[in-house]
């Protein structure tokens, strides 16, 4: 209680003083104007005054409640035998450190839910129920019905897509297991909010995301009772990992080292999830320039630029060509086609929807240097925040100039 009166006393306090020097003010031979503009403050200075005094009265109000929760909490625990605040007892043979856990802080822990409905607390909801809850904690990214609001995850649908090489993953289509969906939502969801889920409203919302996916009617409830009468879309779409039985025997043999494949090449890279090792990237950067000079970024001063560099850049050009086609005939893709960059206004290629800072750049008639090709290529997302290149940047100076060099040899 003693820091909300604070509060009112500064509050108070205030307007105490204000009115004082009003008053002092409009005793001396002021004009009307003044004296007025004077009033209206004062006004003000009261209005907030008694703002700040009802949210006072509310925080002490809350402050009082969370202590009583505390005391409940405490005795509660006193009830059944152990002090929250006591120091730890110290067990023979220990550190002294911690107490044995509650069986309700184990059981607030132990809330996993399996396959065959195991874990599952009781309590039912509705489709309908679900739809109310699910449009107030879920639809802000998730969409009304479960279709996702732009790269938050979709929930629903892509039942055809599963065999496709970008597959539409849903509850609905993917997941072989409900219990999955009521465990991963009960625990996780709504996003930072985790944890404030009744069992119920989880019924409801797993109800109604089955149908959204067209997986039940609009009059369905779902509750633990008939919970693993559920049959989901892709429950046979998983195997059991047989390779350690029927293939690893196979390659324990005596390896026959013959007719091996000579040198590796790679095909593709992971840019998108950042996993290809550095290492790689660098003797894919190197391995054109063995047979030739060893890459020299300055060697080119006089201007013809070394071939080597030109093919080192062509060589480490490879990560960027899962989206940038180049040369004839080159067409866009993820990105635009390049050519020469250098002189040309930034997001100047012809028939490509650029990003809005791209937009912006080419609006503004910004033009690449060499210098803001470096640093965009360095770090993309750094340089231009908000372009849609999913790409983690070239983190080696030498190879930039090489991409660089490499792309100038193109022409426009
Ligand atoms: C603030 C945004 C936000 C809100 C609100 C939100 N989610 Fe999510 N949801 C996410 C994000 C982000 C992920 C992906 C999390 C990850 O992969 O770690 C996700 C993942 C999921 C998934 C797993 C999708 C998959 O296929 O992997 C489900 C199911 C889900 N949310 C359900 C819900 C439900 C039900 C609610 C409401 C109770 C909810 N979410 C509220 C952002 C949100
Ligand atoms: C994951 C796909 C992807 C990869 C990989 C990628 N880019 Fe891009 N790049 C894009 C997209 C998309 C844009 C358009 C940017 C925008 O609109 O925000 C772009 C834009 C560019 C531009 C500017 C084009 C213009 O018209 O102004 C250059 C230059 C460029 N990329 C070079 C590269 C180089 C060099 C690499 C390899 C080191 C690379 N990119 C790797 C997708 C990619």
């Amino acid at each position: 209680m003693s820091k909300s009166l604070n509060l009112f006393v500064g509050a108070i306090g205030g307007t105490a003083l204000m009115l004082g020097l009003a008053y002092g003010i409009s005793s001396r031979d002021y004009g009307e104007a003044t004296i007025s503009t004077l009033e209206a403050r004062v006004q003000q200075i009261e209005a907030n005054a008694a703002q700040a005094s009802a949210e006072a009265q509310a925080a002490a109000a809350e402050a009082a409640r969370l202590m009583q929760e505390r005391e409940e909490l405490q005795l509660a625990a006193a009830s059944a035998g152990t002090s929250l605040t006591a120091p730890a007892p110290v067990i023979e043979g220990s550190y002294g450190l911690g107490r044995v856990a509650l069986e309700e802080e184990i059981a607030a822990w132990d809330v996993d839910v399996l396959p065959d409905g195991r874990g599952l607390p009781e309590g039912r909801g509705d489709v309908y129920t679900g739809e109310e809850v699910f449009v107030d904690k879920c639809a802000s990214c998730h969409g009304d019905f479960a279709e996702g609001v732009g790269n938050w995850p979709v929930l629903a649908g892509g039942f055809d897509t599963l065999a496709n090489r970008d597959p539409v993953k849903t509850v609905g289509s993917y997941w072989p297991y409900l219990s999955t969906a009521w465990d991963y939502i009960n625990r996780s969801m709504p996003f930072g909010e985790a944890g404030t889920l009744t069992p119920d409203e989880t019924y409801a919302i797993v109800a109604y995301l089955l149908y959204s996916n067209n997986m039940v009617d609009d009059d369905f409830e779902l509750s633990h009772e008939n919970f693993t009468q559920v049959e989901m879309y892709n429950s046979d779409g998983f195997v059991v990992d047989d390779r350690p039985a029927l293939e690893y025997a196979e390659w324990r043999t005596e390896p026959c080292m013959e007719n091996c494949k000579e040198g590796v090449e790679i095909t593709m890279r992971a840019t998108f999830l950042d996993v290809t090792p550095d290492e790689v990237v660098d003797a894919a950067v190197t391995e054109p320039a063995t047979d030739a000079a060893p890459v020299d970024v300055a060697a080119d001063d006089a201007g013809g630029v070394d071939p080597a560099l030109i093919a080192a850049g062509e060589g480490a050009f490879r990560q960027c060509q899962t989206c940038h086609q180049v040369g004839d005939g080159a067409r866009n893709r993820t990105g635009p086609a390049l050519h020469a960059m250098i002189g040309s206004t930034i997001g100047s290629v012809d028939g490509f929807r650029y990003s809005g800072v791209f937009e912006e750049a080419n609006a503004a008639g910004e033009v690449w240097t060499a210098e803001s090709l470096a640093a965009y290529l360095a770090d993309p997302r750094g340089m231009m925040p908000g372009t849609r290149m999913a790409f983690r940047g070239v983190q080696d100076e030498a190879e930039i100039t090489a991409l660089i060099a490499y792309l100038e040899s193109l022409g426009d």
